[in-house]
C-alpha cells in the first residue's frame, strides 16, 4: 500500500522547543522531534510533512492544505488550542482526521489551559507526555487510517 501523507503542525512558541521553560516542554528541539518523527512515521507507512507558524492564518491555511494534499494532520495548536474558533472551523471544514497533540498535561496546569476549544473536531488527544505525544498520535493515526 502506497505511504500515507500526514501534515504535523506545530503553532505558536513551539519554535522554540528546547529554550522555552525545558521543565515543562522538554530539552529537544522541534527540529530534532520532527527528524525522530520522520524515521518513526516511515517505518509505519506514513510520510510526515513539517509545518511550524506563530500566526493564526497560516495555521488554518495549513490546515486547509489538509483537504486536498494529506490523509491526516497532527496538531498542536499551542495556545490557540484554548480559545481560537477559527481553528476549530479550519478542523471542522476539511474532513480529515486530525490528531490534537499537546507535550504537557493541559488539564493538570492552569484552569485556562484546561478546555481545548478545538478537541471537539479532532478524532482524539494526546497530552502530557512530552515529544512522545506525538509520536504515540502517529501510531494512532496509523490505524484511523487502516481502519
Ligand atoms: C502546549 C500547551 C499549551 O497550553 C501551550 O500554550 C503551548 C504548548 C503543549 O504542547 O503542551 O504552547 O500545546
Amino acid at each position: 500500500m502506497a505511504d500515507k501523507k500526514i501534515l504535523v503542525i506545530n503553532g505558536p512558541n513551539l519554535n522554540l522547543l528546547s529554550v522555552r521553560e525545558p521543565g515543562i516542554y522538554g530539552n529537544q528541539t522541534l527540529e530534532t522531534i520532527n527528524q525522530n518523527l520522520e524515521s518513526y512515521g516511515k517505518g509505519l507507512g506514513l510520510r510526515c510533512t513539517f509545518f511550524q507558524s506563530n500566526c493564526e492564518g497560516e495555521i488554518i491555511d495549513a490546515i486547509h492544505s489538509v483537504l486536498r494534499e494529506y490523509d491526516g494532520c497532527i496538531l498542536n495548536a499551542g495556545a490557540y488550542t484554548h480559545y481560537s474558533y477559527a481553528i476549530l472551523d479550519a478542523i471542522k471544514a476539511i474532513g480529515k482526521p486530525v490528531i490534537e497533540v499537546h507535550l504537557s498535561n493541559i488539564h493538570a496546569r492552569e484552569e485556562f489551559r484546561h478546555t481545548s476549544v478545538i478537541a471537539p473536531a479532532c478524532v482524539g488527544s494526546i497530552a502530557g507526555f512530552g515529544k512522545n505525544s506525538y509520536f504515540l498520535a502517529l501510531s494512532a493515526m496509523k490505524d484511523v487510517l487502516n481502519g
